[in-house]
């Protein structure tokens, strides 16, 4: 028998097309909407949502083809005599006088105890390897928040990411934000040593603590407290510096350690901060990052998705990825990784908690450079799909900065680029060659009592 030329060629055509589509299914990201064929494991429950059981399955088992799933909650159809706003409000606004201090202290712990998660009768949750769960480190800034929140309602898929919101203040403005999320399950977790529980004694300032700029031995002479630790440069801890090293690593101990729902979590979690804007693709970016992480790089332990970048080039960088070690100056923008990358990081923890500097992302980066084994690699998107509005209003304001207009200006620079947002294959474009170096310590992280407070509540022997 004879194949004519005409037939082969049609036949290889067919074949290639196939091939071709198959691919792309291949590398479109599996969203965990499998969970259906992965169900009947052991079952437990949960009170949620004023007294009424919501129903929660723990998977014990693995299967091969579906992503693992650590936890199932199924949603609960709209009953009109339950009114799950109304309960909200009632757990969250106990109408607390926010400088009653042993009050506050009393609903911050019931809070972190208590671990309700609003908007889950509305989503369920379904948490799995290939999950994301999405925290945000937020201080007193809430015209921020709100615009950090007003673009995460836009992101895609937000719906199936449990959203966790880490406070150090608590106060009714914050609040009635995270109350008004109606687009994701959400947590609020709080930071337990916060300078506003501790207004006049350590981890705040105490009135005896020794002037920033104090002598040793005028110190020594006056018995201030802490005298005998200046930090490297010798000065004397300033509170207000201290707090966000301290609730960084508190809140990953606590999301990772602490938290019931995720007891048995092995998927991401990204790491936010309250002035961000997000791009609307960022979940789903980041679902493609980890599968070219897993084809090209198995050594890297983290995803990085936003950049400083000043000129962003979606057209020619929009699917592109870059290859680097970490450099806290560069990737501390929406770190991604995992529980165990997390474990490695607490390794760790007495270089962190001791390190004289009292920024968390140049203490990483020395954590980085000496303790973690081969140094952290990982892998971030040249296009950013995160813009730090607060920039402006941090460093630069002396100038006229207004968040708003920077907004603007982001959303009509993503508007500009949609067709590039989306990317259905991501690959790598080379590796980072920025150099390296130990960072010189910044100080003002020398008081032997920050050290000793963040080793406590790391090796567990201090939870409030
Ligand atoms: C609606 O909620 C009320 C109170 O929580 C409960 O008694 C009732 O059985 C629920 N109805 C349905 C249809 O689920
Ligand atoms: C729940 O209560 C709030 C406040 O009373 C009200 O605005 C809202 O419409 C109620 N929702 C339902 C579904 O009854
Ligand atoms: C909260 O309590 C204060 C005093 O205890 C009272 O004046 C205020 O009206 C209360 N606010 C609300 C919203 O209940
Ligand atoms: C809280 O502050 C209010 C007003 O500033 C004051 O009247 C009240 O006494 C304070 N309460 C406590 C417990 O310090
Ligand atoms: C967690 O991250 C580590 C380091 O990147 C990786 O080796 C491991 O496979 C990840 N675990 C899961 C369940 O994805
Ligand atoms: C925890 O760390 C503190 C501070 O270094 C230390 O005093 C304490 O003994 C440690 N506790 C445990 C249980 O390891």
């Amino acid at each position: 028998m004879r194949l004519s030329l005409r037939r082969g060629l049609r036949i290889l055509l067919v074949t290639a097309m196939v091939g071709f589509v198959l691919l792309n299914l291949h590398v479109l990201y599996n969203t965990p909407d499998s969970t259906s064929s992965d169900r009947s494991k052991t079952t437990g429950s949960l009170s949620q949502n004023g007294g009424t059981d919501t129903h929660v399955q723990y998977t014990t088992g693995q299967s091969s083809a579906t992503p693992k799933l650590s936890l199932l909650i199924t949603p609960k159809p709209a009953n009109s005599s339950s009114n799950s706003t109304v309960n909200a409000k009632q757990r969250y606004h106990r109408n607390i006088t926010v400088n009653d201090t042993e009050a506050l202290k009393y609903e911050i712990a019931r809070i972190n105890a208590e671990q309700y998660v609003h908007n889950l009768d509305k989503f369920g949750l379904s948490l799995g390897s290939q999950s994301l769960v999405i925290v945000i480190q937020t201080h007193d800034r809430p015209e921020y928040l709100k615009i950090l929140l007003d673009s995460l309602r836009k992101v895609k898929d937000v719906e199936k990411s449990l959203l966790i919101v880490s406070h150090d203040v608590y106060s009714s403005q914050l609040n009635e934000l995270i109350e008004a999320i109606d687009y994701c399950p959400v947590m609020q977790i709080f930071f337990p040593f916060s300078q506003q529980i501790y207004s006049t004694e350590f981890p705040g300032q105490h009135a005896n603590d020794c002037p920033r700029n104090a002598k040793k031995d005028e110190a020594l002479a006056s018995k201030c407290n802490n005298a005998e630790h200046p930090d490297k440069y010798g000065h004397y801890r300033e509170a207000k510096y201290c707090q966000a090293k301290h609730h960084w690593i508190w809140k990953l101990q606590h999301i990772f350690e602490g938290l019931h729902l995720l007891k048995d979590y092995e998927g991401n979690v990204m790491l936010l901060e309250d002035d961000y804007y997000l791009s609307e693709d960022i979940i789903f970016s980041t679902h493609m990052l980890r599968g070219l992480k897993e084809r090209e790089c198995p050594e890297c332990r983290m995803l990085v998705l936003g950049n400083y970048d000043k000129n962003q080039n979606y057209a020619i960088n929009g699917a592109k990825v870059e290859r680097a070690f970490w450099i806290s100056s560069k990737h501390n923008m929406g770190m991604t990784f995992n529980k165990s990358v997390w474990l490695e990081i607490k390794k760790c923890s007495d270089d962190f908690c001791t390190f004289d500097d009292y920024n968390w992302d140049w203490t990483l980066q020395h954590l980085s450079m000496k303790c973690i084994p081969d140094k952290i690699k990982l892998l971030v998107m040249k296009a950013s799909r995160i813009f730090h509005v607060g920039e402006c209003g941090m460093h630069k304001k002396s100038k006229n900065c207004d968040p708003d207009s920077v907004v603007k200006q982001v959303e009509a620079r993503l508007t500009e680029n949609r067709q590039h947002l989306y990317p259905n294959l991501v690959s790598l474009a080379g590796d980072s060659r920025f150099k390296l170096r130990d960072p010189k310590p910044n100080g003002g992280w020398g008081d032997i009592r920050d050290h000793n407070l963040c080793k406590q509540y790391l090796n567990g022997s201090r939870t409030r």
